[in-house]
């Protein structure tokens, strides 16, 4: 098993320096318009700051329609450049991996955000401004493109990988997913099912070439919005993902000590890791909270630990871990406590709903 305080190659050519990566966190602190916030700066340099080996941004979207999010940050404007180019360069003075995640709210990007009606693989049920409708084939290709172009402005600030978000059922996982009944050869079989990722991961690596650190992000199993995964489906499309470009796929479990519904006496990691070539790295999420529970999720086979709650909680985790007497926070915490760790009062109130964070005043 790895030491979680070695560095970690992957095959474009890139290394972390430590395996402990920030999970992509939404946090709401940017502008309107996509551009950077202060805030959202602030929060990810000071993660930086306390030894992650690899820095993700939140979700980011590749459109105006992407949207999913109050005070996302967005990669789709020449406005965007600035703010862009600033968050790189900060995060690799601090001799971090910085990349930013790929998105598109699909289904899920509220009319109130874009104004436009929400687009998905196939229609959704009932009426209204927030019911999806079905993307039509010029809709699909212009979206892939829209992701490379999307990856391509974060190279040129200086991100030296992004992550192809398709998990959560947004917009890629609404493809992915069997609820995608699409007859047009971009649903139905796993095959059409798989193709826009597949073709947004070829894209990407065609536009930001072979030095381009790439990885993509899948929701497993049916869990949540990820509705209609499955996890044989998910290994094979882990591997077409892989011979595609990807130099990595990230789980996102939520828990990794949960077992898989569909295989409870497996485990969830392992499965992904024998079907993987070694070279392909693979990044786990899901209630790592500890060293021990960091290196339980190496043991089993991932490459690298994503860490997103206890991020919050304890911005120093990576350095602080490598005290054997040290125990990370375990929340919730007070506001002020969360802002002395630079999370912004928005951002604070965007995570009350998490109750093992915000403590209730
Ligand atoms: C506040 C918050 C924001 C999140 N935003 C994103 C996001 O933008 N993109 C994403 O893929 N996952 C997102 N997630 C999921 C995390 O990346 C991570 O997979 C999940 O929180 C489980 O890891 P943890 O137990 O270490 O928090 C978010 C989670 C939280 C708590």
């Amino acid at each position: 098993m790895a030491d979680l305080f070695s560095s970690l190659s992957f095959r474009c050519g890139i290394s972390a320096p430590n395996r402990v990566a920030l999970a992509p966190l939404t946090n709401t602190q940017s502008h309107d318009d996509g551009t950077l916030g202060d805030d959202e700066l602030r929060w990810l340099v000071r993660r930086a700051r306390g030894g992650w080996g690899l820095i993700s941004t939140c979700a980011a979207h590749v459109s105006p329609e992407a949207k999913g999010f109050v005070g996302q940050l967005g990669l789709f404007s020449d406005a965007h450049d600035a703010g862009l180019r600033q968050l790189a360069s900060a995060l690799v003075a601090e001799k971090t991996v910085p990349i930013v995640q790929l998105y598109h709210g699909g289904a899920r990007s509220p009319f109130a955000l874009t104004g436009a009606r929400p687009v998905s693989a196939v229609a959704g049920e009932g009426q209204g401004d927030d019911v999806a409708r079905a993307m039509t084939e010029r809709e699909i290709l212009a979206c892939i493109d829209q992701f490379a172009s999307a990856a391509e402005r974060a190279q040129r600030a200086g991100f030296v990988g992004a992550e192809v978000h398709g998990a959560h059922g947004y917009l890629l996982c609404q493809f992915l997913s069997r609820n995608n009944t699409r007859a047009d050869g971009w649903g139905g079989s796993l095959e059409g099912r798989a193709r826009i990722v597949r073709e947004v991961i070829r894209a990407v690596r065609s536009r930001c070439g072979t030095g381009f650190l790439l990885g993509v992000r899948l929701s497993p199993e049916d869990f949540g919005y990820a509705a209609g995964m499955d996890l044989d489906e998910s290994v094979a499309l882990a591997r077409w993902f892989a011979e595609d470009g990807a130099d990595f796929v990230h789980l996102s479990l939520w828990d990794y000590n949960k077992p898989s519904i569909k295989r409870p006496s497996e485990d969830i990691i392992a499965l992904f890791r024998a079907a993987l070539d070694p070279a392909v790295r693979l990044l786990v999420a899901g209630r790592i909270g500890t060293v021990a529970d960091a290196n339980a999720v190496l043991a089993r086979g991932a490459d690298m630990v994503s860490i997103g709650r206890a991020a919050i909680l304890e911005p120093d985790w990576p350095t602080r871990a490598r005290d054997a007497n040290w125990s990370p926070e375990a929340g919730p915490l007070s506001r002020d406590e969360l802002i002395e760790r630079d999370v912004s009062a928005r951002f604070v109130e965007y995570l009350r709903r998490f109750k093992t964070i915000v403590r209730a005043e």
